[in-house]
């Protein structure tokens, strides 16, 4: 099969072919309907991060079961499902108690390692073994994954345009539902209206906040982010934007979301809180960055830091029931998809967010 493969920041992406092993016990195999192009898959191409390399790269995607692996009963050939680049193990101490997006078995074998549950690939390239990136590599024709990571979904949705519930959307939503359980009646700010912002923001609306400030450089984006129900819009790239948060909202905020990460936005995500205030830490700074805070300050105003991992989602739960409010129209989705290319362009994707304004690049194998 024809597949992205990435070995480096100084190696152009490589559209290439791929051989993909059979679902073992416990897996799947899914034929790709669409992967969207995320921030994250952006940070592994410039090696901002320690991503196992060589990869198949892509971690939100969508498609059709079409093998299962021995022993696999939960899923069905045929099932439209959503990926997840949390695979829930089940078995760890954080998957019992139902806290799946922290599961460990994820945490320190598949993401890090770039492999499956028993720590081999199903990856490979003339001989040379390929890693899976998040248990995913969506940039291709074909997936095996494990079975808690292929979510069955309804077969009514339009199977394309779902691939973004499965990063974007579960992350930005579930910060604000999950995560942070953000109150009717809040005030929220959010910084960064990309793919995942833009659904912090329309989450903050699922949540019946009051007021949600939109953030950003790009004025087209924080517009963007008026049709996902923000109230009001702040132009980062005019001065400082926690000045102009105070001059909207002169208590400061009960959550700010920082969908960016860098340390700059991230400082500026404590400096917006108003008494009891929340700062969401969601957007992901390079490996190893700092950011400060005033720790009196935040222990006089009884404030707190949080981070979010996949917005602190259960996937099993959360994907199809997302799914489910977009076709109910509680959640848009279709304004998220700027664009579709086929796999092959790959690299002008990313150009599209790097460069182009993008919010989420559909590929299409
Ligand atoms: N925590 C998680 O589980 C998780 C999951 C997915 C993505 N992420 C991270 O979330 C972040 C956002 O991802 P995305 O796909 O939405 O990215 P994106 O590139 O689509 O959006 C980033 C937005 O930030 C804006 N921006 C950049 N600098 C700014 C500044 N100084 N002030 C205000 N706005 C600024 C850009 O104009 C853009 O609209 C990335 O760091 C990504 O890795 C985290
Ligand atoms: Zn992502
Ligand atoms: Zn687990």
């Amino acid at each position: 099969m024809k597949a992205i493969v990435f070995r480096d920041s100084s190696t152009p992406l490589e559209h290439t072919d791929v051989e993909l092993a059979a679902p073992k016990a416990g897996e799947v195999r899914v034929k790709i309907a669409a992967a969207g192009v995320c921030h994250s898959d952006l940070h592994v191409k410039r090696d901002e991060w320690e991503a196992p390399a060589p990869m198949v790269m892509g971690h939100e995607g969508s498609g059709i079961v079409t093998e299962l692996g021995e022993g696999v009963t939960s899923l069905a050939i045929g099932d439209h499902v959503v990926l997840s680049w949390v695979p829930p193990c089940g078995e760890c101490r954080y998957c019992r108690s139902g806290h799946e997006a922290r599961c460990q078995k994820v945490a320190t074998v598949v993401a890090p390692k770039g492999v499956l549950f028993d720590g081999t690939s199903r990856l490979s390239r003339d001989g040379e073994s390929l890693h899976h990136y998040l248990g995913v590599s969506s940039f291709a024709e074909e997936v095996v994954v494990p079975a808690s990571g292929a979510i069955k979904v309804r077969d009514d949705a339009p199977l394309d345009v779902i691939a973004v519930v499965g990063c974007a959307v579960a992350t930005g939503v579930g910060a604000v539902l999950n995560t942070a359980a953000v109150e009717p009646g809040a005030t929220v700010a959010v910084i960064g209206c990309g793919g995942v912002g833009l659904n912090v923001v329309q989450g903050a609306k699922l949540a019946g906040a009051e007021r949600i400030i939109a953030i950003d450089v790009l004025p087209e984006k924080t517009a963007m982010a008026v049709q996902f129900g923000a109230t009001d819009q702040i132009d980062a790239s005019k001065g400082d934007p926690v000045e102009a948060l105070f001059e909207l909202v002169p208590d400061g905020v009960d959550y700010a979301f920082d969908a960016i990460g860098r340390t700059v936005t991230t400082e500026q995500s404590i400096r917006m809180l108003g008494l009891g205030g929340a700062a969401v830490i969601v957007g992901l700074p390079p490996t190893g960055a700092k950011a400060s805070f005033e720790p009196l300050v935040l222990a006089e105003a009884d404030q707190r830091i949080l981070g979010s991992n996949y917005g602190s989602v259960r996937p099993s739960i959360d994907i199809p029931a997302l799914v489910d409010r977009y076709m109910d129209g509680q959640l848009k989705l279709d304004p998220l998809i700027s664009g579709r290319r086929p796999l092959a362009e790959a690299a002008e994707a990313f150009d599209d967010l790097e460069h182009g304004g993008a919010l989420r690049t559909l590929l299409i194998p």
